[in-house]
């Protein structure tokens, strides 16, 4: 068992701020989200509510994060034979002992009327003939619980009815091409702000800060630490690494999700499409090279088991095969259902060659989803006094060692309400005239920022240390390459802080995986197979002042 003190692998010493010039400019709001996917734009839009001024600062465009891509659809209560019970039980199944059963409450609870508030900011979910809303079914799910939008462009549909929702707004502030550096503290320790690095247009170019009473994480995921992820170019774990650089905790970060099905395709491109589990819910079945349903006899749920169970069972054929891919078979779904129901996902296929209708679709689990990520109480408080966390870069508990499929929108809507709720009554006044010392705590920068060409080097080393299948010694050549990479150095620049944060989450997911020697949830480990009893419990990175990792350890009862 993991005891406090353990030796982590060898590590790159990691950055507490990065090396970035004195910020040239400062604007105040109430307020700074960064972020602007589901969980972001949520929370910005509850901020109004409350009468709060906000600013949202987001990476690239407004648009340009994982929400869009999400092809599935939200889970939630909405079918009278359905319960939260019921939902809550999936939920605590695919988490195998890890997730937070209040949070889980809170998740199945507050969904529903999430949701029905998504609408009334203008979502269009698919509909039956008699106008109630269309509900299907995902891996883990013993209900069809999942509404959708455009069949199967969820995602895209929840991101235009928040934008148009931000943009209707004239008091949410919305900084674009702003990589968000480091968090600002105030000399009691609470979060004032966050120093950003702008490309562009309407805020002056360069390094600036913006201060605020409270700062929200919702800066998304971290697939692009791997090689073959369904994440956006853009989801290199800013959120977290920022977290982790000024202190705060992190867990869980052993438990990345992989996708048993992302289309596999000739092209080496950044992101891989996904083939939604949806396919599989209304039918789909998993084949192998010989044609077999190997799924069957596997699970009760067959091709509809939790994700892990899915991902590890094709990763098994793999392996046994010597294949790069199994085989997806949708043919016997017809023509017009598969072009009405997945209109995404028969473009994705016919861009790579693939009929879907006649042919078979090849899939491979990509990384998919960080399980784990900054880790908050229920209202969405993380561990350094005003910086919240909400979406895929928070842990809030509610997905434990694996995420229930089409929890994730749900989550990033839930908890950035809470956390909007949390602010309108728990915001401090602005403290006064915001010192330089304030936007610039300490003098003591280290010469870090990581030379952008490790980007693939580290993707692939994440992929053959740290991905679907992991032990020991696949974990130390991963910690090895990180160090080496991590020695790289080069002038600071928004490509090189990017890639000083992909160092900084995957030094930290390393670390977790080698402390945690069992096989739980998304986490499988050849040399410990079994889950083990007394790792029930979270593993917790800080970084020290000195760049140190730590892990500790938290029992659960
Ligand atoms: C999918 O459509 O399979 C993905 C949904 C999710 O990640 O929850």
């Amino acid at each position: 068992m993991f005891t406090v003190g353990m030796r982590l692998p060898s590590l790159p010493v990691l950055p507490t701020r990065l090396r970035a010039p004195q910020p040239g400019w400062a604007e105040t709001t109430d307020v700074v989200v960064v972020g602007s996917g589901v969980a972001g734009l949520t929370a910005a839009l509850h901020l109004r509510e409350a009468g709060l001024h906000v600013t949202v600062v987001t990476k690239v465009n407004i648009d340009d994060g994982s929400t869009r891509w999400a092809q599935g659809g939200i889970a939630a209560v909405l079918d009278p034979y359905d319960t939260p019970a019921a939902h809550a039980e999936d939920t605590l199944i695919a988490g195998v002992g890890l997730c937070d059963p209040a949070a889980v409450e809170v998740l199945v609870n507050e969904g529903p009327t999430r949701v029905r508030e998504l609408m009334r900011w203008g979502a269009e979910f698919d509909r039956n003939a008699d106008g109630s809303l269309m509900l299907t079914r995902e891996g883990g799910h013993h209900a069809n619980r999942i509404v959708h939008a455009g069949g199967d462009a969820t995602g895209a549909e929840v991101q235009r009815a928040l934008h148009a929702a931000v943009r209707r707004d004239p008091w949410i502030r919305l900084v674009e091409h702003a990589l968000v550096l480091d968090l600002l503290r105030d000399d009691a320790g609470r979060a004032c702000g966050v120093t950003l690095h702008v490309l562009g247009e309407g805020t002056e170019e360069g390094v600036g800060a913006i201060l605020g009473r409270a700062v929200v994480l919702a800066t998304g995921g971290m697939g692009q630490a791997y090689a073959v992820t369904t994440n956006p170019v853009v989801s290199t774990g800013d959120g977290v690494a920022l977290a982790l650089r000024a202190g705060a905790a992190v867990t869980d970060l052993e438990f990345v999700q992989f996708h048993p099905t992302a289309l596999v395709t000739s092209a080496e491109t950044a992101q891989q499409p996904l083939v939604s589990e949806a396919l599989r819910g209304e039918g789909a079945y998993l084949r192998d090279g010989d044609g077999k349903r190997f799924m069957v006899g596997q699970h009760d749920l067959a091709e509809l088991a939790p994700r892990d169970v899915v991902a590890k069972a094709i990763h098994r054929v793999l392996l046994a095969e010597g294949s790069t891919n199994v085989w997806l078979d949708a043919r016997h779904l017809g023509a017009d259902f598969l072009e009405g129901r997945f209109p995404t996902i028969m473009a994705s296929c016919r861009a790579a060659g693939i009929e879907p209708t006649t042919n078979l679709i090849p899939v491979a689990p990509a990384a998919h989803y960080a399980s784990g990520g900054v880790r908050t109480d229920l209202r969405g408080r993380t561990s350094i006094p005003g910086l919240y966390a909400c979406g895929e870069v928070a842990c809030t508990g509610v997905h434990g060692a694996n995420r229930l499929a089409s929890n994730s929108l749900l989550e990033g809507l839930v908890f950035a309400r809470r956390i909007a709720t949390d602010l309108a009554t728990d915001l401090p006044a602005q403290s006064d005239p915001v010192s330089d010392d304030v936007r610039r705590p300490s003098d003591d920068v280290r010469e870090w920022a990581v030379d952008p060409a490790v980007r693939r080097p580290l993707q692939l080393a994440m992929s053959r240390g740290a991905g679907v299948l992991r032990s020991a010694t696949s974990l130390a050549a991963a910690a090895g390459t990180l160090t080496e990479l991590g020695a790289r150095r080069a002038p600071s620049n928004l490509a090189s802080w990017e890639a000083t944060n992909l160092v900084t989450v995957a030094a930290a997911l390393v670390a977790a995986a080698a402390c945690r020697r069992e096989t739980r949830g998304c986490h499988w480990r050849d040399d410990f197979p079994a889950s083990r009893g007394e790792w029930r419990g979270h593993l917790l990175a800080t970084v020290t002042n000195a760049g140190a990792l730590t892990e500790s350890w938290e029992e659960l009862a």
